[in-house]
């Protein structure tokens, strides 16, 4: 019993001290142009993933979220606040978006189904060790979702119907 619990205690104290050696060591490559390695990417998603879904049940999505003036009060904060990383159709990506790992998600794929409760999450609170600010300080939260509903309306949006909402265009007019 006695060698399996040092057995045990050895190998904890082997493991922090090989933890704390690679973060000393400076070989673990944080370069933002460098792609993530497979595992590392995968074990951020699924902690990031996990940790949202723990944390919807309280949000409760107000009514109304789809009138149009709501939207387009979304789409004039989308522009303010998030098209130099998430950008929009017909944009050409900003220098900053060009340059963030991990790449913010295309929001405007057709395919995509948006979920309030989550986009209302996501943008409340940002996520940590990513580009993704958390906009509790600067936003009220009727704000945010009236960002949300507006990209409720973002999968398979036509380039005009962005400009439209948000005064964006490629040529800048
Ligand atoms: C500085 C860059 C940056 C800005 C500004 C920014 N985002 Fe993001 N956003 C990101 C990145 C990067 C992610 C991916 C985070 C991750 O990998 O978990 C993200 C994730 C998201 C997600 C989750 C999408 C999904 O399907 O996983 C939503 C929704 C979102 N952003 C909405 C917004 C809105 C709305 C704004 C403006 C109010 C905004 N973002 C501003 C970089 C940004």
């Amino acid at each position: 019993m006695k060698t399996i619990v040092l057995t045990v205690l050895a190998c904890i104290v082997a493991a922090v001290l090989g933890g704390v050696a690679f973060i000393y060591s400076g070989l673990y490559d944080v370069a933002a142009i460098h792609p993530d390695n497979p595992l590392v990417a995968w074990a951020l998603h699924e902690t990031s993933d996990r940790a949202v879904g723990a944390r919807l049940g309280d949000i409760v999505v107000p009514d109304g979220l789809d009138k149009p003036e709501t939207i387009k009060a979304g789409g004039k904060l989308f522009a303010e606040n998030c098209v130099v990383c998430h950008g929009g159709p017909g944009l050409k990506p900003t220098n900053i978006a060009q340059g963030l790992n991990p790449t913010p998600p295309n929001l405007y794929r057709a395919t995509r189904k948006p979920r309030m409760n989550e986009m209302f999450w996501f943008i409340k609170n940002g996520v940590k060790m990513t580009a993704m600010p958390g906009f509790a300080k600067a936003l009220q939260d009727s704000e945010i979702w009236e960002t949300a509903a507006f990209l409720r309306t973002a999968p398979g949006m036509k380039p005009e119907v962005f400009t439209e909402a948000t005064g964006l265009s490629a040529t800048g007019k």
